[in-house]
């Protein structure tokens, strides 16, 4: 079962693909996660991703296709993987898709979360996160147990660096100009489904569970 999940910045890739991981059992591989605790690690990788990432801009593709190829290949990725976040340009879907095709393998599902930009705007200026463990949440629609603490992790929540409204919008156009053309991408490969992305979070996970199986 490999799946990519695609969508807008906030449309809730991060949100299901952490649902689907627990009940499916195999890997959530979000390439923000991964850029974000390098970050947070001080590595040289961090220190090039941040200066993209602050501006809303998409790390250049060489620093991140052979991370994620590498990744895909490991022990734990046997069963599948869900990839959040990756691809997010069509080189970075080809250089995949030509990994892949190496390992005479291939994408299954190609899940699509749509939601329109007012609303996304609207809505992260409720997200919190975990640096620790990449979990997410929303000051009133996904709350914590306890306030400003992570449920899985125990660690402090924040408002990521790239949520501010200024940010937010510019991550948007990018999506709108390097992103979206995915979606006609997966289309062509007879891969893609379409999520409502606006509505409850269970509700978006119930109908891709629909999909995978229970
Ligand atoms: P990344 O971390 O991937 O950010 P993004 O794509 O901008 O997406 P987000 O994580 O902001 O949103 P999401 O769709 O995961 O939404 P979430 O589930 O949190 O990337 C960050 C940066 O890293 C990029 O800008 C780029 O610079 C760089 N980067 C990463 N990958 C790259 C790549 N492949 N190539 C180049 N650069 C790369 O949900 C949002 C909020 O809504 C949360 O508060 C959540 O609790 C809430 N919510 C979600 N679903 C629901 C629901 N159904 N109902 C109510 N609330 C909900
Ligand atoms: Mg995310």
């Amino acid at each position: 079962m490999k799946i990519i999940m695609l969508g807008a910045p906030g449309a809730g890739k991060g949100t299901q693909a952490k649902l689907l991981a627990e009940k499916y059992e195999i890997p959530h591989i979000s390439t923000g996660d991964i850029f974000r605790a390098n970050i947070k690690n001080g590595t040289e990788l961090g220190k090039k991703a941040k200066t993209y990432m602050d501006q809303g801009l998409l790390v250049p593709d060489e620093l991140v296709v052979d991370l994620v190829v590498d990744r895909v290949q490991q022990e734990d990725c046997k069963k599948g993987y869900i990839l959040d976040g990756f691809p997010r340009t069509i080189p970075q879907a080809e250089s995949l898709d030509a990994a892949l095709a190496k390992l005479n393998d291939k994408i299954d599902y190609a899940f699509n979360i749509e939601a329109d930009d007012e609303f996304i705007i609207k809505r992260m200026a409720g997200r919190r996160a975990c640096l620790g463990c990449g979990a997410t949440y929303h000051i009133v629609n996904i709350p914590p147990k306890t306030e400003g603490i992570c449920d899985t992790c125990g660690k402090e929540l924040v408002i990521r660096d790239d949520d501010q409204p200024e940010t937010v919008k510019k991550r948007l156009d990018v999506y709108h100009v390097q992103t979206q053309p995915l979606i006609d991408y997966y289309k062509g490969k007879g891969v893609l489904i379409d999520f409502d992305g606006t509505s409850n979070m269970y509700d978006v996970f119930n109908a891709m569970v629909d999909i995978l199986g229970a």
